[in-house]
């Protein structure tokens, strides 16, 4: 059942469908791979000689070093891509809406609708359409009506839901042996076969019970249920952290007894400053809209509270730093360590490093930034709010270092926001000696050694923690 693809072609080179696509080049080499995108920029940054591609990921150069040129190809020729293929990756941006109806919440579907159409317009044969994006339910649908209704005659198209779940940072680690594939298609004959040519793609290098097949709506909905439940779990480890602090109760103590039950399970169960990247918030937002648009507000309010709880821990950790430093931390030196929104990624998409510099820049601190991957340019995208606030501004109190070191001295605080390895092992008595006395530390990822600093003459605060 199934036919076999010849040549596949994925619409939008971003975080999705670049390293995806490129681990299938690397796993099909019958199978002729092209990755379209409208940015000429980042096709060329895909293309670069040197590979300094624009995503980084651990194992992604290697992949694609293997594969570039030979079937792999990037490209800005969406048309000509579209027409060649045989199945096509819909894999464009779906920021959340800024305006209009659900503004906040709802998925913005527009570059969605407008690479939908395109297809239908180019097509002259008969093709299978992906949706890769995190959409909400029923675009699938969208999609269908969109094609059905533009469609050359002798145009047929099949739509499949093939939700990622790769985490950014292990995406090559779980593209090649992911927990599961999962795809949607409509029950009728012709989408499931659409669905068999699909899961044969993916048979070439992932045990067959491990690709599962449902319904459209299922597949949909399981993405946005699954990056929900994940978030739940911060969301209520974080909601306990704050009980551990007022009791003297340690979280990580908690998470560990908590984890041995099987029924739980020990992963995500690790407290921090607060979940950001680009799904968790969004997708809640999605599903709470989508709750409210079937009517179900109780359902809403459930899943809008774990972005409260988020909310909630991030100005919490922001409070405790001032209120640490006796009530004030206007033209103090605050030295932030991470950027990115976790470690072993160059992505900041809703870290929760903006919101913590934004707090302590509205307490009026200086703040040095350091990250081992985020460059200074995308951190004064991110403070600057894409330019709505003055670069001015911001430079006149936060500055960017080239090393955890320079960033910490002559600081009076360290903050911890992201999990980075090398900030366990940094020269922790060098850091002191250049800091302000009393030097304090705050972990917002609880990794470093609390007693070591403290022996040290750090005053230490952790997440989850009381007083030692
Ligand atoms: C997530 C899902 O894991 C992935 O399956 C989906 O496809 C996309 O969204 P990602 O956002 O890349 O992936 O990273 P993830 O590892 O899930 O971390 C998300 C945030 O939660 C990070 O800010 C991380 O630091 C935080 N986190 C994670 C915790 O605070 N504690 C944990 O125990 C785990
Ligand atoms: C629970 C805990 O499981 C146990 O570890 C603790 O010591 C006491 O509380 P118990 O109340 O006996 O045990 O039963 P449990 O099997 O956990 O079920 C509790 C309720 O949840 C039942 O009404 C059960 O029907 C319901 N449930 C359980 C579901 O609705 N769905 C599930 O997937 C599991
Ligand atoms: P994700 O994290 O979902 O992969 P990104 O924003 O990283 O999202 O990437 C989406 C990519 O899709 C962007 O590079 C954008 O230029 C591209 N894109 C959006 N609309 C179209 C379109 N109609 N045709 C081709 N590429 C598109």
């Amino acid at each position: 059942l199934g036919s076999e693809l010849g040549h596949i072609v994925c619409i939008g080179a971003g975080y999705v469908g670049g390293p995806t696509c490129s681990v299938i080049a690397f796993k099909c080499p019958h199978i002729q791979v092209t990755i379209v995108d409208l940015n000429q920029a980042r096709i060329d940054a895909w293309n670069d000689p040197e590979f300094n591609l624009p995503i980084y990921e651990p194992g992604l150069v290697d992949v694609v070093k293997a594969c570039r040129g030979r079937n792999l190809f990037f490209s800005t020729e969406v048309d000509k891509g579209i027409a060649e293929a045989d199945l096509i990756f819909v894999s464009v941006n779906t920021p959340t809406k800024k305006s209009g109806l659900g503004a906040g919440f709802a998925a913005d579907l527009n570059y969605i609708e407008l690479a939908t159409r395109r297809i239908a317009e180019v097509s002259t044969s008969s093709k299978i359409v992906v949706e890769k994006s995190t959409v909400p339910c029923r675009t699938a649908e969208s999609m269908r009506t969109i094609l059905e209704a533009n469609a050359k005659p002798g145009c047929n198209f099949d739509i499949l839901s093939n939700p990622e779940f790769l985490a950014e940072g292990t995406a090559i680690e779980d593209l090649f042996a992911p927990d599961r594939v999962l795809i949607g298609s409509l029950q009728t004959a012709s989408g499931k076969s659409a669905c068999e040519s699909l899961a044969n793609v993916y048979a070439n290098w992932i045990p067959r019970d491990r690709i599962l097949s449902v319904g459209l709506w299922s597949s949909e909905l399981s993405k946005l249920a699954a990056n929900a439940m994940l978030a739940q779990r911060i969301s209520s480890v974080n909601a306990l952290s704050a009980v551990c602090e007022a009791t003297g109760a340690n979280i990580d103590e908690v998470a560990y007894a908590i984890g041995k039950d099987s029924r739980l399970g020990s992963k995500f169960l690790k407290a921090s400053v607060g979940f950001g990247g680009s799904c968790f918030q969004k997708d809640i937002l999605n599903l709470v809209y989508l709750c409210e648009s079937l009517h179900l507000p109780a359902v809403a309010k459930y899943w809008h509270a774990v972005v409260e709880m988020n909310e909630h821990q991030k100005d919490r950790f922001s409070k405790k730093v001032v209120d640490t430093m006796f009530n004030t931390i206007t033209g103090k030196k605050i030295a932030v360590l991470g950027f990115a929104f976790k470690k072993d990624t160059g992505d900041t998409r809703e870290s929760a490093a903006i919101t913590l510099v934004n707090h302590f820049r509205a307490e009026r601190a200086h703040v040095s930034i350091y990250d081992p991957e985020v460059t200074e340019s995308t951190i004064m995208l991110d403070l600057t709010n894409y330019g709505e606030i003055p670069a001015e501004s911001v430079q006149k109190n936060v500055k960017v270092a080239k090393t955890a070191e320079d960033a910490c001295y002559g600081s009076n605080a360290v903050v911890i926001a992201t999990e980075w390895d090398e900030f366990k092992t940094l020269d922790w008595q060098k850091i002191y000696d250049s800091m302000d006395k009393p030097a304090f530390v705050f972990d917002g990822r609880l990794i470093l050694d609390r007693e070591a600093l403290i022996k040290i003459g750090f005053k230490v605060t952790t997440i989850g923690t009381g007083a030692l």
